[in-house]
């Protein structure tokens, strides 16, 4: 049997309907922004695999920061135990994340982090004695994983509504925008003076996997301050955001109100190994610092801090804060400025939006916009053809490249957009 055959046999891939779905391509290696196929053929990732590789692929630094950990200490049991790298990356990312946070909590993904947030943020009130407070808020369309609280608490969609039942209680509130600000702000007052609200989280201003929907700092710190006003506490999933995506290196760093707790994963370990982290303020953490046993919280997972993980994050956050890396972050994001000037005009192109290195913009279909827009395949299917991998969302077409991408292979992305655009011009 070859690959493909023994790939299709024993594999179930990810977000994907395996009856219609085209031959995986087989990948043999990376480099920088570049993944190479054993066919010869060559892709621009212009995606960071999934928003992960903010370095890119196969990158030397963070490659052997983890053979060294791999040689010392692979991995231990967190609960009774620690390690250097898991004490040397929590300090630092609670001093780079700043007041008011203070401890870090680990898991090992995306939905992981955001579900330790749901269930710190429901047990820091019940620690308290208010069991009343048990409701979530969010936004509609939000995004926050697979797991059943990060399916409850996002939007209702196709992927979790074989589901629904069995979801727990969320409000959902429209995103803001400059029409509709007050009337946002008085749903969240409205459902905050029922006193029943024990959380409001929220994906700070790019909602990623909705179809890179942007919204204003300022409209959320204007939310984040009413939730406050009500006793509800506020969890920012920056599992995309997070690591510089948003020209800064958290998008919180563009608010003044600050959450009480931030989810991160994806880019913490530069794409390496999968790594999540719940961050929460102290006031969190004393809910549940007590003589009492049944108030800690009884939340852990197998691989919890692993110190293979945990060193890759923190060779990925010595790359990140390095000026030549916060010099690649201002260039994507003015080369991205100057592409969107570009093709704003073409007739197909609505709603560019850019946030640092992320830039989107809707194709123009007579469909709804939505995941399951047929024009998603044909683009994708256009631009692996022309070696660059982009993955539109419905008819959302989105550039988050890996910071170390070389203007060559920025231009080669955005030309490649051009000709897909200029193709659409004779239907
Ligand atoms: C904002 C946000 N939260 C949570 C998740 C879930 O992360 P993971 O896929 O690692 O479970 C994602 C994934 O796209 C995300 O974008």
């Amino acid at each position: 049997m070859n690959l493909f055959d023994r790939d299709k046999k024993f594999i179930w891939h990810p977000f994907t309907q395996m009856k219609v779905a085209d031959a995986p391509i087989h990948i043999e290696s990376g480099r920088g922004a570049m993944l190479f196929g054993s066919d010869g053929k060559s892709y621009i990732d212009a995606i960071s695999s999934w928003w992960v590789n903010i370095h890119g692929h196969a990158n030397a630094y963070i490659a052997s920061a983890i053979a060294e950990q791999a040689t010392k200490l692979e991995q231990v049991i967190f609960a009774g135990f620690t390690h250097s790298p898991a004490i040397n990356l929590a300090e630092r990312l609670v001093n780079l994340l700043g007041s008011p946070f203070s401890k870090v909590f680990f898991s090992d993904n995306g939905s992981t982090c955001v579900e330790v947030a749901v269930k710190m943020a429901l047990q820091y009130w019940y620690n308290q004695g208010v069991t009343e407070k048990t409701i979530l808020i969010a936004f509609e369309n939000a995004y926050h994983g697979d797991t059943f609280g990060a399916m409850s608490v996002s939007g209702k969609s196709t992927f979790n509504k074989p589901f629904q039942k069995h979801l727990f209680e969320v409000v959902h509130i429209p995103l803001p925008t400059d029409e509709n600000l007050d009337q946002v702000v008085a749903q969240l007052r409205d459902v905050g003076k029922e006193q029943n609200v024990a959380a409001f989280i929220f994906e700070p201003l790019i909602q990623g996997a909705a179809g890179m929907l942007m919204y204003k700092p300022a409209h959320l710190n204007k939310l984040i301050a009413v939730a406050k006003e009500n006793s509800i506490l506020c969890i920012a999933d920056e599992v995309m955001t997070g690591f510089g995506r948003t020209g800064k290196i958290f998008a919180i760093d563009y608010l003044e109100e600050k959450p009480d707790i931030i989810c991160l994963s994806k880019g913490i370990t530069g794409g390496f190994m999968p790594l999540g982290v719940t961050v929460c303020t102290e006031t969190i953490f004393q809910a549940f610092y007590s003589d009492e046993k049944q108030k800690a919280f009884f939340h852990g997972h197998s691989y919890t801090a692993n110190p293979l993980a945990c060193a890759a994050a923190n060779a990925s956050l010595d790359l990140l804060i390095k000026d030549n890396c916060q010099h690649q972050i201002q260039l994507i994001a003015a080369s991205h400025a100057t592409f969107a000037l570009r093709i704003r005009n073409h007739k197909s192109v609505k709603n560019i939006r850019q946030q640092g290195t992320v830039l989107a913009f809707d194709i123009d279909t007579q469909e709804d916009t939505s995941y399951f827009n047929s024009i998603s395949k044909e683009m994708y299917t256009y631009f692996i053809s022309k070696g660059v991998l982009l993955r539109p969302l419905g008819n959302v077409v989105y550039i988050m490249p890996p910071y170390c991408i070389t203007q060559q292979e920025l231009e080669a992305v955005y030309v490649v957009i051009e000709d897909f655009l200029a193709t659409l011009k004779f239907r």
